[in-house]
């Protein structure tokens, strides 16, 4: 046991150094800031809390995912990684399945068509992209989009759970199959996950539609905002 930890240790620093990462932050348990419900929200301040070491931990990550090449294929391909943005103190995380054409042009997620649609679901819940966190299951654009495939899956599955650790978020939303039945290591469909409560960590998880779905598919728009208002009201945001 302490043989393999101190190997999966070395791994990872050696990670971390191909990656140019040379100083490592400490470990942080101190209070942060937490977004109170929607009508303190606007009359509030914005927090004075450090967000610095969260912000510096997603940083060492970010820096091993840009020069990751676990999937030679997606590595080869790519125009760019796409990890994640928002506040790294967030709320809720809301986690999809991969960058599109958009994101792996711009090196960030959700902002092609599909991200237009999850901008305006965010804003229906009166939140802004700011205030939450974004990101995918997969880092890399498969061709075509394709879905994701289970090696791909587990060779990005310490990116994004360490992702979700450093940010702790209270609440998960998962958007779509990939990323519910990744998260919680199910392969129940998500016409069977949704609208239900997991847990993950510490984390409360609804599972929803996938935007890219509700384009498709508009009849289903409406389950989705019943999966919102749900999340919703458990976050103590009114609506
Ligand atoms: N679909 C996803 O799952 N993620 C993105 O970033 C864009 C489209």
């Amino acid at each position: 046991m302490a043989r393999h930890s101190a190997r999966a240790i070395r791994q990872r620093l050696e990670s971390l150094s191909a990656g140019g990462v040379t100083d490592l932050p400490r470990a942080h348990r101190q209070p942060v800031a937490r977004m109170p419900p929607a009508a303190a929200r606007e009359a509030a301040p914005k927090p004075a809390v450090a967000t610095g070491s969260r912000d510096h931990a997603l940083d060492v990550i970010r820096q091993e995912v840009a020069v990751c090449r676990r999937c030679e294929s997606l590595a080869c391909a790519r125009q760019n990684t796409v990890f994640g943005a928002g506040a790294a103190t967030a709320r809720i995380c809301f986690v999809g399945e991969a960058p599109g054409a958009d994101e792996d042009a711009s090196g960030l997620p959700f902002v092609g068509p599909a991200g237009q649609l999850l901008t305006k679901i965010i804003e229906a819940c009166t939140l802004t992209r700011d205030e939450v966190y974004i990101l995918n299951v997969l880092k890399c654009r498969p061709p075509d989009n394709r879905q994701p495939l289970p090696e791909e899956i587990a060779n990005c599955r310490e990116y994004f759970e360490r992702q979700l650790q450093v940010i702790a978020p209270e609440f998960i939303c998962c958007l779509g199959t990939t990323a519910a039945q990744a998260l919680l290591q199910t392969t129940e469909p998500i016409g069977k996950l949704r609208g239900r409560w997991f847990t993950h960590g510490t984390a409360q998880v609804l599972c929803t539609y996938h935007p890219s779905y509700l384009l498709r598919t508009p009849g289903a728009k409406r389950h989705v905002w019943d999966d919102m208002k749900l999340l919703m009201a458990r976050m103590g945001v009114e609506l």
